[in-house]
């Protein structure tokens, strides 16, 4: 998955232009740029990427949840829905906010279910996040449906789904805001950056503020610009936005590579009979940064990632086991360990945490087990971990 497999001189070229002028920042010293504005044409481009009106370039993905959260007027009290399954950035986004993270269980789609979605419903619910784990997606429609119904924000965590798609649309621009990462291991890399995606113009201007200590960016003094409210700094450099230009314009190569790998994967899996996938909802195509799939059983997924491992197939995992993808093992979050005090509504809204069971989605996640699919094997390399992955899960059942 990670681009930064396949580095060349696009993105030495882009870097260069910026070392060139010297230029570090993304907004300003409009007469030393020598015409570069890496951070605004990555965003351009991505508005095409992801067919939407605005995009909002942030440092990390991580900053991108907690912006596109604050831009819809999410904060302090505030329920947000979101998976068990996830990434542990999801969770701290909601909480740098003073809101709380509900998790709910998720469906044979390794995201959200709608109907736990319905049943944690409250009257301090304001959004709705769907976290797209492993480069695919819920039942969207559902699931918009569910928020357009209850007057809730949807937002799509699409921080490990770009280039997947439902019903025509770029995941991560099917919701009010969409989130990406291009931290150092994703699908395309700045080293580490993120975006908003929206065609709310509102929150794409609250995005473009918030994200620059809320400076209003008109004119171009930026000492005399106007702050219409508060603001932090989650500003992306040009030079991590250089490598976003030369990766975004590379998207559709690197999607082929890997669906391509996914494909070859998966064929040699489906030969056998205990081997299941992941569901992705009719109408979508996931990104194929990740073959998912499931073992019948917690003692046969837990075997067959052993044998992966033991016998050199890396890179695969199985999330049950794992300190920060699901929700089992967030001792550090389930105690409110914090530098800092936590409000007491905070604390009183995430009580549910210490005595919980998440039933449904152990079902899934003790049994799955996530390959990451990566751009530099060749096709070769890739026939033969199919052959040794068929045969290893073979023997492990047999
Ligand atoms: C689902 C998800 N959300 C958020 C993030 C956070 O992104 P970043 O590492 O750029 O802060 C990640 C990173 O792995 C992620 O996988």
């Amino acid at each position: 998955m990670p681009g930064f497999e396949l580095f060349s001189d696009l993105e030495r070229k882009e870097v260069n232009d910026v070392l060139d002028n010297g230029v570090l920042m993304r907004y300003g010293f409009d007469g030393m740029r020598k015409g570069h504005w890496k951070a605004k044409a990555l965003e351009a481009e991505l508005a095409t990427t992801f067919k939407s009106n605005h995009v909002q370039l942030v440092s990390s993905g991580t900053a991108a949840v907690s912006v596109a959260l604050a831009s819809a007027g999410v904060g302090a009290g505030d329920e947000v829905i979101m998976p068990t399954f996830t990434f542990v950035a999801s969770f701290e986004a909601i909480m740098m906010l003073g809101a709380i993270p509900v998790l709910v269980d998720i469906d044979d789609t390794l995201t959200l279910d709608p109907k736990a979605v319905k049943a944690a419903i409250t009257p301090k619910t304001k959004a709705v996040m769907i976290v797209q784990m492993c480069g695919s997606m819920g039942n969207m429609e559902a699931l918009s449906k569910i928020c357009n119904d209850h007057n809730l924000i949807f937002v799509e965590d699409a921080c490990q789904a770009i280039g997947g798609s439902y019903k025509g649309k770029p995941l991560g621009s099917i919701a009010d805001l969409g989130c990406f990462s291009f931290d150092f291991v994703k699908t395309i890399t700045c080293g580490e950056g993120g975006a908003v995606v929206t065609n709310n113009k509102a929150y794409y201007i609250n995005a473009d503020h918030f994200s620059d200590h809320g400076h209003d960016h008109v004119g171009n003094d930026r000492g005399a610009e106007t702050h219409p409210f508060l603001g932090y700094n989650f500003r992306i450099s040009e030079l991590h936005a250089a490598v976003g230009l030369a990766q975004v314009r590379r998207l559709p190569e690197f999607i082929a590579i890997q669906k391509r790998n996914y494909t070859i994967l998966r064929n040699a899996l489906t030969e056998i009979p205990e081997v299941t996938f992941r569901n992705v909802p009719d109408g979508g195509e996931e990104s194929y940064a990740f073959l998912n799939f499931f073992m019948p059983d917690l003692e046969l997924a837990q075997k067959v990632t052993a044998a992966f491992k033991a016998n050199g197939v890396d890179a695969c995992w199985n999330y049950y086991q794992n300190n920060w993808h699901y929700i089992r093992k967030w001792n550090h979050l389930k105690d409110l360990k914090s530098l800092y005090p936590i409000s007491s509504e905070v604390k009183k809204g995430l009580e549910y945490l210490k005595t919980k069971s998440f039933d449904q989605s152990d079902h899934y996640i003790s049994r799955n087990i996530s390959c990451l699919i990566k751009l530099s094997w060749t096709e070769k390399e890739v026939k033969e971990r199919a052959d040794k992955m068929a045969q290893l899960i073979s023997s492990a059942i047999n």
